[in-house]
């Protein structure tokens, strides 16, 4: 079981983040005021702003945040005061250049970007606790701050660290794994091309080799040392910040990077996660939304999912409110209009409770001229700030939705193991990330919404058995722990569906030398005798289920059942036509299937509906797949999202009488929703 979060809203609440230290103080009133006016109550300030506080090393100077706060406090705005450590200042770096990130190549990054520091520097460590200190112990009882920003976007920018910190610590990480340097080299398989170590010290985080014939092994436990430092860096600020702040202030950070377990990191340093989320990258440069079949925007969606995986109820930090950009990098249209509330309404359907609009006014310097917040450079009032307004009038109107949760109707399991051997497995990651977006992509086409679940150290069957049916797509990684899960989860009767490419390989990535799904084939009775990517040269591969023909995509594993298993569905095509594609046992009062391809949007169908979870809301509305549908459930109360993301009008139909909540008026039967239109019905 996960610990329970430590804070969340009690009121849908509306923010933005503001930079006092890029404008003249004569605005900051009038700023403040505005914002009050549009809805906003609460700012996330101060997270690059380290010069502000220590221009010179180990010269503090509080007036300036000092200034700004009492005004906040007299204005009754709420503050989320971020620490300053994504930016080092100048000096810092030039005395101490051993605290900067290095290319793999060992060439630094130099000053002038951001999150260019490493998390393991002695040196980094000790200033960035300093700073931290300084900062909590100063404003930490100030009564306009009601939280902190830890960082910004960790692993951000970049998730890979190759300064010599990194492979000193890396090498500790190690001794303290494995002791000896023989059991490392069994780990890794180290035999293999003559990589055998012989002293510690010839050990370092992965450096350039030829033809990137890096040892995935290897590879892995770089990988959980990264998140282990990352975590680390976190918990030592959560701990400064906990012995200064108000009881009741929360601490958070914001975005979901790689090579990160953002469940441990929130478990064991956070009280609330925040996301940042920028929908149109979707339409940026090198994107065609005519040929998109991954749903441009609308497959924020996924991502929301995987944040509210971390934390249920959580906060959007930076909600695109203008075009994205740097001078350097990218662009993305602005928001049409309708798409700035559609796309915040897409993070409250998901689950957020506070919605901060990335920012007040586009900074007017720096790489970033381009990334536009709700005002523009002139400062006038705009359609953009007009838009939040009338946001801000709608989510009022949703407080009775606050906390409610989000209602899946089946879930997906991962786990971090799998994900990081995936990021160096070319091989796999093919066929797991066509599987991950198909599985989405059904999900939304056929309104049937799902959670996503980390499988952690203290995942329970109780854990799993809220959900009637698991897809755990592609579990290459297989341990006898999770195993055992598995098997109690369909024990008890949950239904458990994996696909092709299972359990081949052990907690290292090695792979293992009995036959696949290796550690579940008890449990899905299935043998694997043969697998293959399907052929280019070859048509597209079937396989005929119940009367019905359904695409086997991208590879195949062919099966034969075991004992008590039986065939579900079998190929009809390729050199394999006639073997089995689909298998199932059942084991106590469930059973588990064994999917001999990846997941696309129409296989997923059959098995949706044999697993009779799909449409769960075909009773309450009908509406068209362009249509996302989410429902969020508070104490019996249901509470159904539609969101529109074409720009074009669509149809729905309500079944049942609802309350629209944006103005009260009650509605039943067809309803128009214009281009980019979002509604919000309370179900009666
Ligand atoms: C991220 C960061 C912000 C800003 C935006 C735009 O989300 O957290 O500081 O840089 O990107 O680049």
């Amino acid at each position: 079981m996960r610990k329970k979060q430590g804070f969340r809203w009690n009121h849908m609440t509306m923010g933005t983040c503001y930079y006092p230290e890029h404008w003249d103080k004569a605005l900051w009133q009038e700023d403040l005021r505005r914002m009050k006016t549009a809805g906003i109550s609460m700012i996330r300030v101060a997270e690059f702003a380290w010069s502000k506080v220590e221009r010179e090393e180990g010269v503090f100077d509080y007036t300036f945040f000092d200034e700004f706060l009492d005004l906040c406090q007299r204005e009754e705005m709420k503050v989320i005061f971020g620490t300053p450590t994504a930016t080092p200042p100048a000096w810092l770096t030039e005395k101490y250049p051993e605290v900067l990130n290095a290319r793999e190549d060992g060439v630094l990054y130099r000053h002038g970007g951001r999150r260019h520091y490493n998390y393991n520097s002695e040196k980094y460590l000790e200033l960035s606790a300093r700073i931290v200190e300084k900062i909590a112990a100063h404003y930490g009882k100030h009564p306009a701050i009601i939280g902190w920003q830890i960082d910004n976007e960790l692993n951000c920018e970049t998730s890979e660290f190759y300064s010599e910190a990194d492979s000193l610590a890396f090498r500790e990480f190690l001794k303290e794994k494995y002791h000896t340097l023989s059991a490392l080299n069994e780990a890794w398989g180290t035999v293999f091309w003559n990589q055998t170590y012989t002293a510690w010290k010839q050990i370092y985080v992965p450096r350039p080799v030829l033809n990137q014939g890096y040892n995935p092994h290897m590879h892995l436990d770089y990988f959980r040392f990264i998140s282990e430092s990352t975590v680390h860096f976190c918990q030592m600020q959560a701990d400064i910040i906990r012995k200064y702040k108000k009881e009741a202030d929360f601490i958070t950070t914001n975005g979901i990077f790689w090579n990160l377990d953002n469940h441990r990191m929130m478990d064991e340093c956070l009280d609330v996660y925040t996301y940042d989320s920028y929908p149109s990258f979707a339409f940026g440069l090198n994107c065609d939304p005519q040929k998109s079949d991954d749903l441009n925007d609308r497959h924020w969606s996924k991502k929301l999912t995987e944040v509210r995986s971390v934390c249920p109820h959580f906060g959007i930090m930076e909600q695109q409110s203008g075009a994205n950009g740097w001078t350097t990098r990218m662009e993305g249209p602005a928001p049409r209009p309708g798409q700035l509330t559609l796309w915040a309404m897409q993070s409250v359907a998901h689950g957020a409770d506070y919605i901060s609009f990335f920012r007040w006014r586009t900074c007017t310097v720096g790489t970033e001229i381009y990334w536009h917040g709700i005002l523009d450079y002139d400062n006038r009032d705009n359609r953009k700030l007009a838009e939040v307004k009338d946001f801000y009038k709608k989510l009022k109107t949703l407080d009775e939705v606050c906390g409610a949760e989000y209602t899946a109707a089946f879930g997906v399991l991962k786990d971090y193991d799998n994900c990081w051997d995936t990021n160096v497995d070319v091989w796999h990651k093919r066929v797991d990330q066509a599987s991950d977006e198909e599985i989405f992509a059904a999900a939304q086409l056929y309104h049937t919404p799902y959670n996503v679940i980390y499988l952690q150290e203290n995942t329970t069957p109780e854990d799993l058995l809220a959900y009637p049916l698991l897809i755990y797509p592609h579990p290459v990684l297989m341990t006898e722990k999770r195993a055992g899960l598995l098997r109690k989860y369909v024990e008890q009767g949950g239904m458990l569906v994996i696909g092709c490419r299972s359990g081949y390989k052990q907690e290292n990535g090695k792979c293992v030398m009995f036959p696949q799904p290796g550690l579940l084939q008890e449990l899905t009775g299935s043998d694997v005798i043969d697998f293959t990517f399907t052929s280019p040269a070859e048509p597209p591969v079937f396989a005929e289920w119940d009367g019905r023909k359904i695409d086997m995509p991208l590879f195949n594993d062919i099966l034969r059942p075991l004992e008590g298993a039986c065939v579900l569905a079998s190929y009809t095509d390729s050199y394999y036509k006639g073997e089995a594609a689909l298998i199932e046992k059942k084991t106590g009062k469930g059973r588990a299937l064994h999917f001999g391809s990846t997941f696309s949007r129409s296989n997923m169908e059959m098995l949706l509906r044999y697993a009779g979870v799909i449409r769960p809301f075909d009773d309450l509305l009908e509406a068209p797949e362009e249509v996302e549908i989410v429902q969020r459930v508070k104490n019996e109360n249901r509470y159904l999202f539609v969101l529109n993301y074409m720009p074009a009008a669509k149809k729905i139909n309500l079944k049942k009488q609802m309350r629209l909540l944006y103005d009260g008026t009650l509605h039943t039967g067809e309803v128009i929703l214009k281009p980019f239109e979002t509604a919000v019905y309370k179900v009666l």
